[in-house]
């Protein structure tokens, strides 16, 4: 039984001048503990993907499912992470950790614990007291990693994550995402531009196309991969070939579109 489902997913914006075709009859699983990157040309529906997932938008066709139940009748916890963190920036470390046990009504107590061992597991523990500005982007980040754990999500979403990040940064916080996720056996889907990144994080890619914004190609990442840390997967001889492959298919695509 698939975790997440979606089955020939259509989608349209509706404008005041008409309507774009964003996706079109999109279909892939996701097994519970995978994490699946998506990547293509800009505007082929990857953020749509993430916003339908996540129940901002509504489908206009086909359907999500989460443990073989729509997704808005399934009690689905998405956790949700962008390219910028959006840490407030008068409230410290600790106070924007807590946000959404506060707004939950959770029990304030276990939730500072389960924060200070998150950011613990962050290597942040310092930095509970600390305000947003006083860190560093990579930092920020980590923050804004350990915040969207805070409340155990079935699955986690990210956004181009990295990509405003220089990247030696980038490349440690692959690493620590990576191993982060795992030992919470978390499931994710990740948005990146980045080939590299896609194979070194990822069980499985999908290529996406444009006009209309479909999956044209699926990709199994080799399991010799699967189990190096991203920073040595780089290295490997296997990443070359995957990454030429992929490569080559996402150029085939843009030529067409
Ligand atoms: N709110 C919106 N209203 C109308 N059209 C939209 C809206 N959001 C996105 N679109 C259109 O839908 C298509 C898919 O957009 P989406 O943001 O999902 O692409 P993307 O693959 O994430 O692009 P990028 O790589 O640049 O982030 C694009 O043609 C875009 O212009
Ligand atoms: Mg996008």
């Amino acid at each position: 039984m698939s975790y997440l489902t979606l089955n020939n997913v259509s989608h349209h914006y509706f404008t005041k001048k008409g309507y774009t075709k964003a996706l079109s009859d999109v279909s892939f699983s996701v097994e519970e503990g995978e994490f699946i990157s998506v990547i293509g040309p800009s505007g082929c529906g990857k953020s749509t993907i993430l916003s339908l997932v996540a129940g901002i938008l509504k489908n206009t066709a086909g359907e999500i499912l989460f443990k073989q139940k729509p997704i808005n009748q399934s009690g689905l916890e998405i956790g949700y992470m962008l390219q910028q963190d959006y840490l407030f920036p008068w409230k410290n470390i600790m106070e924007n950790m807590l946000i959404g046990p506060k707004v939950k009504k959770g029990n304030l107590n276990e939730a500072k614990e389960t924060a200070l061992a998150l950011l613990d597991e962050v290597g942040l523990k310092d930095e509970a007291d600390s305000y947003p500005d006083s860190l560093s982007g990579g930092m920020r980040q980590r923050v804004a990693l350990a915040r969207t754990l805070m409340t155990d999500p079935n699955i986690l979403l990210f956004d181009e994550p990295f990509s405003a990040l220089d990247y030696q940064t980038k490349l440690r916080l692959e690493n620590s995402v990576a191993d982060l996720l795992k030992k919470h056996h978390k499931t994710a889907i990740l948005v990146t531009h980045d080939i590299g990144e896609a194979i070194s994080m990822s069980d499985r890619i999908l290529l996406m196309g444009q006009n209309p914004g479909t999956i044209v190609k699926k990709f199994e990442v080799p399991i010799e991969i699967r189990n190096e840390i991203p920073f040595k997967v780089r290295r490997h001889h296997k990443y070359q070939s995957l990454f030429d492959n992929i490569w080559e298919e996402l150029n085939k695509n843009e030529a067409v579109s």
